[in-house]
């Protein structure tokens, strides 16, 4: 079989052949993230960057709703995402008809809506965000009250920053769901002087005890800018990695969890999406005119 190398160099040339790019999130494995990605970050930023993409193909390591953003942010272009599974705990949560019934019991509430959604979900709503930018999302729109979904711990911790208050949904990731006070608490006794972040995700009582909460991206910045001399990032492992590459004097603590759909992307799917052109993303134009607007009216803020 295919060995790493055979597999790394037959994505670049692949990407030439094909041209293509491949947008990466944060959570891919290293080989990915390092070896292969031409572009990389969180979801703001892969929103960001895919309006701005010119190749022919847009290869999306990371997961199904992202490659949709980038889809509803550049439908010229060909969007595949390596592995049909590639899903997220937060999208599956709920459903377009789920947000028609909040607004109904809501009326007039703005719906904000986290970009790890399905489509269909970004067209029943106002704005989205994502968790670099939520709170000045929330504060753009000049509100006491919003609908806030799906992610309950996010919306939670952001209502904290802002004042306003958010009417949740009780979806949750479940990689960020699982960490507890105790595990920071147990990460503080083993590693003294431990500067700890954490996912937004996270449950407000893990918040409650780490030193700064942000992004990804924003917890990466956080470690370039800052160097601690130990750091525990309380969010998916592949953060770690790819973070400690670029801060050797950094030590990292590692308490992780993995999320499987992030990992469902391997060089083997990889290659396989560039070499067969699957699995190529579509979105029903009526949702995605009004999902679009979610999206757009995001990175306008
Ligand atoms: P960010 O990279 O935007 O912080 O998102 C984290 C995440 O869980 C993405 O699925
Ligand atoms: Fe979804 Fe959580 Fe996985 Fe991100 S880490 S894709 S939010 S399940």
């Amino acid at each position: 079989w295919a060995t790493m190398e055979d597999d790394v160099a037959a994505i670049w040339r692949l990407k030439r052949e094909r041209n293509a790019v491949i947008l990466a999130h944060n959570y891919q494995t290293p080989e990915i993230f390092h070896g292969v990605a031409d572009i990389v970050g969180d979801s703001l930023a892969l929103a960001r960057e895919a309006q701005h993409v010119e190749a022919d193909v847009i290869v999306l390591a990371g997961v199904h709703f992202m490659a949709e953003t980038a889809k509803l942010l550049n439908p010229a272009k060909t969007v595949l995402i390596p592995d049909l599974r590639s899903g997220c705990s937060l999208a599956e949560s709920i459903t377009a008809a789920d947000v028609r019934a909040l607004r109904a019991a809501h009326p007039g509430v703005p719906v904000v809506t986290y970009v790890n959604t399905s489509a269909a979900v970004k067209a029943e709503s106002d704005v989205c965000c994502t968790s670099g930018n939520a709170v000045k999302v929330i504060e753009s729109l000049g509100v006491d009250r919003v609908i806030m979904i799906p992610d309950e711990y996010l919306a939670q911790n952001i209502a904290r920053q802002t004042g306003v208050e958010v009417i949740t949904w009780a979806g949750h990731c479940e990689v960020h769901e699982r960490f507890t006070p105790r595990d920071i608490a147990q990460i503080r006794v083993d590693y003294p002087g431990v500067t700890v972040l954490a996912h937004p995700e996270c449950p407000p009582e893990v918040l409650d005890v780490a030193d700064m909460a942000g992004s990804t991206a924003q917890m990466q910045d956080f470690v370039r800018l800052e160097q601690p001399a130990r750091v525990a990032l309380i969010t998916e492992c592949s953060m770690s990695d790819n973070v400690s590459a670029a801060n050797p004097a950094v030590e990292f603590v590692r308490p992780c969890n993995l999320c499987p759909h992030m990992k469902r992307n391997t060089l083997g799917a990889i290659r396989a999406a560039l070499e067969l052109g699957r699995h190529e993303v579509t979105i029903d134009p009526q949702v995605a005119v009004r999902a679009r607007a979610a999206v757009e009216r995001m990175l306008a803020v």
